[in-house]
């Protein structure tokens, strides 16, 4: 058989161009999505539970208050496509309200957490059609081809991942949305709203330090899968808020002067040097509102948390 000349790049070869790519930057800055490994995801997991990390309970409190005109809003023929589903733990407080019939497709990059996911989905609601999808939503979305008669697609977008995105990617992406689910279609969402510095600070920098854990974790899957020689302990975890932007910025900042070999690569970091490995950006409700509707979206509903941390948002695109 002819050798391949050229072939499509695979998900390493890609994990090693970004990571390079981004190491040899100034600043030096690391593509968050790359977090969510088998150990990154348990890590994730153990952070929503922290006692400081409020996102995670504060949408679940509005889920569980206001699923039922969640529910309503999204109305019975809708196909959920729900963006970075994870564990899936909040469809469920919605699928026991949305009118049937109704089918779900959850996207996740992490496999092997989707399919889990999906399955004890597909248990629970033996009536609604699942169908998981393993893709990067950043990318190109290609939808399945599914049983259920669709009259209207709506994303479900939740846990505020919208925020880990700068203003002008989210534009993009949620005219991507927009272009996804179509006239009649609708998105719901969750996002973080700005608030005080010293909670926010603390919710990215826990007593426990399962967060600088989690931010550390990605130099363990550098040395993993591409071959990194990264000395953990060489690194501080940083979480700060800009106010500026609106955002946590998370960093992991050197030790020392010191060089990384990543595979036949090498890179230098001096002293007090900082890799920024994420972005959480926080929106005040009318700012969402408007990304939204540059994105073609009109606003339905928006319901916050008794504290008003954090908002969840039903948009429409007109027919
Ligand atoms: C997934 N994403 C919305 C989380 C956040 O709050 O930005 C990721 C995270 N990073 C540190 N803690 C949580």
């Amino acid at each position: 058989m002819p050798a391949q000349l050229t072939s499509e790049p695979t998900v390493q070869d890609q994990f090693r161009r970004d990571v390079l790519d981004g190491l040899r930057a100034k600043p030096k800055h690391l593509p968050s999505k790359y977090f969510y490994d088998r150990q990154g995801s348990v890590l994730f997991d153990r952070i929503c539970e922290l006692p400081e990390y409020y996102p995670t309970r504060a949408e679940l409190a509005i889920m569980r208050q206001h699923a039922e005109e969640m529910a309503h809003c999204i109305g019975s023929h809708g196909m959920i496509i729900e963006l970075g589903s994870g564990s899936s733990i909040k469809i469920g407080l919605l699928l026991r309200h949305v009118p049937r019939p109704t089918c779900y497709v959850p996207i996740d990059i992490s496999g092997e957490h989707l399919q889990e996911a999906a399955d004890r989905i597909a248990r629970k609601f033996t009536d609604v059609e699942v169908c998981p999808l393993h893709a990067d939503f950043s990318g190109e979305i290609k939808l399945p081809e599914v049983v259920t008669s669709v009259e209207r697609r709506v994303v479900y977008f939740p846990g505020s991942t919208i925020g880990n995105f700068r203003p002008a990617a989210a534009r993009d992406l949620l005219t991507r949305i927009a272009t996804m689910v179509g006239p009649g279609g609708g998105l719901l969402i969750g996002f973080d709203l700005v608030k005080r510095r010293d909670i926010l600070e603390r919710a990215y920098d826990d007593a426990q330090q399962v967060t600088a854990a989690f931010n550390k974790n990605l130099l363990r899957r550098i040395n993993r899968e591409l071959d990194g020689d990264f000395r953990l302990a060489e690194f501080s975890h940083r979480a700060i808020y800009n106010a500026t932007h609106d955002r946590i910025e998370m960093h992991l900042v050197s030790d020392s002067n010191q060089t990384v070999s990543i595979g036949d690569a090498q890179v230098g970091f001096s002293s007090g040097e900082s890799i920024c490995t994420e972005l959480s950006h926080k929106y005040r409700i009318e700012s969402f509102n408007q990304l939204a509707a540059q994105a073609g979206f009109s606003v339905g509903r928006v319901w916050t948390d008794s504290d008003n941390h954090f908002a969840v948002a039903y948009y429409s695109i007109e027919e």
